[in-house]
């Protein structure tokens, strides 16, 4: 039997193609309508829609943050009816860890000081860059969220030396990081050298990152942020960095996006700002339906999904 599946993606043509593609033999409701009749639901349909439409069995999000379906509400409805939800994760795990891969080996080059040198007054400050550079090896980095990008990076920082503490809700041994409870932070925050968030946004991430868990940090420590910029108590973060006891913060979420250009954020000493752009690279629209193409075999087969939640 045929299954009905609605989507609200509008992508290039490329990645439209490949949706037609990856979807022969069923039928597809493009256009973002009325979902009651669907069996599966591709892209990012509002979780009342779907709590609305019975038909409905499986969620494919085109994105790899589910914060509105991270409501008790939400995921206690969805578990009730067996529905199951899967996100993008695995579309953006890679280009997310080499952005914080990128920003973690420039900083430690000082890679933003001589750019700006370069747009500003060309000056020529090789011992000041030279003198502040550090090596990664032996360095400690302190991963908040231990999910999909969090883990790739931790694969790519393991071989510079570097010791590896992550903090996720559910503690299990790992191979490349010591795991712990949000309870243990403030114990290794003290050790770390860098601290990086992948945090998603839901209540209990709301503000995370705040003024006494950035004090007590090392002094000179770098902190990063891909995940949202909820997260952080961005006041806090601008008085670390302006203390200069916070040695530089790297974001690419900020709350809000865009970010204003009167926002302090921008003139904060040290602080390097990307248009959340971590996650994107040129084929992106296409590894996103062949990604969901993946798992529709694997519905229509009855096998396990990639990226389900819960
Ligand atoms: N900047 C960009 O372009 C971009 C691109 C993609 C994603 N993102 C953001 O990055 C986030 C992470 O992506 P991902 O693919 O790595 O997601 P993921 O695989 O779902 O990982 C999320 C991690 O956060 C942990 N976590 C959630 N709430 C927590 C809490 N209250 N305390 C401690 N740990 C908590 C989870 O713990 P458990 O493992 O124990 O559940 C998990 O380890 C997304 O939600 C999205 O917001 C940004």
């Amino acid at each position: 039997m045929k299954l009905r599946i609605w989507t609200d993606v509008s992508y290039p043509e490329a990645a439209t193609g490949l949706r037609r593609e990856v979807t022969r033999g069923q039928e597809l409701i493009a256009g973002g309508g009325a979902l009651d009749a669907c069996e599966v639901a591709f892209g990012q349909p509002r979780p009342e829609a779907v709590m609305d439409s019975p038909a409905v069995r499986w969620v494919h999000l085109d994105s790899a943050g589910y914060e509105r379906y991270d409501a008790s509400g939400v995921r206690a409805g969805l578990a009730a009816r067996g529905l199951a939800l899967t996100t993008s994760s695995s579309v953006y795990r890679e280009p997310c860890a080499e952005h914080l891969l990128a920003m973690i080996t420039g900083l430690a080059r000082g890679l933003p000081a001589a750019l700006d040198a370069q747009r500003g007054d060309r000056s020529w400050p090789m011992h000041e860059i030279r003198r502040t550079a550090r090596l990664l090896a032996g360095q400690t980095v302190v991963l908040l969220g231990y999910g999909a990008i969090a883990r790739r990076l931790a694969e790519m920082l393991a071989p510079l030396g570097m010791t590896l503490v992550a903090v996720r809700r559910r503690r299990q041994e790992d191979a490349l990081a010591r795991v712990i409870a949000e309870s243990e932070l403030g114990e290794y925050l003290p050790l770390a050298d860098h601290l990086v968030s992948t945090l998603p946004a839901n209540a209990e991430t709301r503000r995370f990152v705040n003024a006494a868990r950035l004090g007590a940090l090392k002094p000179g420590a770098v902190f990063y942020n891909i995940g949202r910029g909820s997260t952080v108590d961005q006041e806090a973060l601008i008085a670390a960095l302006a203390s200069g006891r916070l040695g530089a913060a790297y974001l690419d979420v900020t709350d809000p996006e865009p970010l204003p250009p009167g926002h302090p954020l921008w003139a904060a000493p040290n602080c390097y700002i990307t248009p959340h752009s971590a996650g994107g690279y040129a084929t992106e629209k296409e590894e996103l339906v062949r990604h969901f193409g993946e798992n529709l075999r694997r519905f229509v087969a009855g096998a396990e999904l990639i990226d389900r939640v819960g």
